[in-house]
């Protein structure tokens, strides 16, 4: 691998799930060529700012929480939706930074998260077989020869549909929304009733009760900005190429190669191999890198991995995302986190409790089962603990709507209930009061992390 880096050195590799079947590659090109007219969706100063807290959680002092869609559509773009994630984010983020006494950073799966790979090239429906949907940023989801024809002009519509996403989110975040004071206002109408949402309002009562004590001796959002704003940061799989590499830009002030069309950018389970074309592009941009690790990922491929992605050993810069399913996860685990720790890399460990644990229900139905979700995770904080490793932080697919894709939780949701409201247009989410609850799961097992910090390993057994 050579060290002389372009954005576009990847052309000269194996791209695997980069479609190859644009009906008219000049339109392509020229959907390219567009986008590198248009402004920079993040700055690269916000993408140091997010490598630098990332940081903080590779050295065991934050802990991350990345979440949102499977993938962003089209037709889902409505200003509630996206406030309706950033709020669940919001309150996700209360519980764990309230049971962890660490700051938690937040990174949606949103404006810009529109590429998929898929298994399967193809789909066949009543005999007739098509190219498989893609995202929305490749084809359409319906089953017709145009639509599952891939569309340069869905990058540009993409681009447009992320800017317009970010510019909510930063007035979100900044612009009041998001002031703790407004703490009980960010429960979703249907949580409210729920016991989560309970367990919840009990959380916020303290937490506001907590506020007027520190407003009584002057800590107001005048005197400390940080209550009334967070940071937020986008993340998408960086899998369309020819998008990111029109997004990469020189930074004027570092004279370094970064992608503007998002914060964070990770490599997908499918697309990781080292000598591939999302390696070699990830590798020469700057901003803050995730690396999905699943069940074929042996320790020193791993290694090599990180050799070659963060080659400075640099904490914050490489997020490695376990994803290997509940039943997979004690066995496959460990050893890479041993060989992270005995290597001396310094990267941050995340559970990903989703993609391992996707199953077809009986009607035929994509769904993950809310229990096996949870055990991964518990997993992941056990193999961390036993071999040494900070657990930073999880990835989920989740939205604030109240959808029936994920089996199980709280309200038992059941397979006869999934086509109630089936809305993903990619993998199963769990909907707002699922995220709630393996948030609350979550906070337990940081505070139990934290607790166990302070006691020798083998007193604690
Ligand atoms: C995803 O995060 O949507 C995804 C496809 O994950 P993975 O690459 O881990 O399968
Ligand atoms: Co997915």
């Amino acid at each position: 691998m050579s060290d002389r880096w372009t954005p576009s050195a990847w052309r000269g590799k194996p791209a695997r799930h980069v479609p190859t079947d644009y009906p008219d590659a000049e339109a392509l090109a020229q959907a390219e060529r567009t986008l590198r007219t248009l402004p920079p969706l993040v700055f690269a100063g916000e993408a140091r700012r997010l490598k630098s807290l990332l940081g903080d959680v590779a050295e065991g002092r934050a802990f991350l929480l990345q979440g949102g869609d499977c993938a962003e559509s089209f037709k889902e773009f409505q200003a509630d939706n996206i406030r309706d994630t950033f709020r669940l984010i919001l309150q996700m983020a209360v519980v764990l930074t309230f049971a962890g006494g660490k700051p938690v950073v937040k990174v949606g799966r949103i404006a810009g998260q529109f590429a998929k790979p898929r298994s399967e090239a193809t789909e066949t429906q009543g005999g007739v077989t098509l190219p498989s949907y893609r995202g929305d940023i490749i084809n359409g989801q319906g089953f017709t020869p145009a639509e599952r024809a891939p569309d340069p002009q869905r990058l540009v519509q993409a681009y447009g549909q992320s800017a317009a996403t970010l510019n909510l989110l930063r007035a979100f975040a900044g612009g009041g929304y998001a002031d703790l004071h407004n703490i009980h206002r960010w429960t979703l109408g249907f949580v409210a009733d729920s016991p989560q949402g309970a367990r919840y309002r009990e959380l916020a009562d303290q937490i506001g009760r907590t506020l007027d004590f520190m407003e009584a001796i002057g800590v107001t959002p005048d005197s400390q900005p940080a209550l009334r704003q967070v940071e937020f940061f986008t993340s998408h799989e960086a899998l369309l190429l020819g998008f990111e590499e029109a997004m990469t830009r020189v930074d004027s002030t570092s004279g370094d190669w970064y992608d503007t069309s998002a914060h964070m950018l990770w490599i997908g389970e499918r697309t990781r191999q080292l000598d591939g074309a999302h390696v070699e592009f990830a590798r020469g941009v700057k901003n803050p890198l995730g690396l999905k690790c699943g069940p074929t990922l042996e320790p020193d491929d791993l290694l090599r991995l990180t050799d070659v992605l963060n080659p400075k050993n640099e904490p914050g810069r490489l997020t490695l995302i376990g994803r290997f399913g509940a039943d997979k996860a004690p066995e496959l685990l460990p050893r890479l986190m041993a060989a992270t720790r005995r290597e001396g890399r310094a990267v941050v460990w995340s559970t990903d409790p989703m993609h391992g644990n996707t199953l077809k229900a009986a009607n035929g139905y994509k769904t993950r089962p809310f229990d096996r979700i949870l055990n991964e995770v518990r997993t992941f904080f056990e193999v961390a603990r036993a071999e040494g490793v900070h657990p930073g932080g999880v990835h989920l697919e989740m939205t604030g709507q109240n959808v029936t894709e994920c089996l199980g939780g709280a309200r038992a949701l059941s397979e006869d209930e999934l086509s109630h409201r089936y809305h993903t247009h990619c993998d199963p989410r769990l909907n707002a009061d699922q995220a709630l609850e393996l948030a609350f799961l979550l906070a337990e097992k940081l505070r139990e992390a934290r607790t166990a910090m302070r006691q020798p390993l083998s007193a604690a057994g």
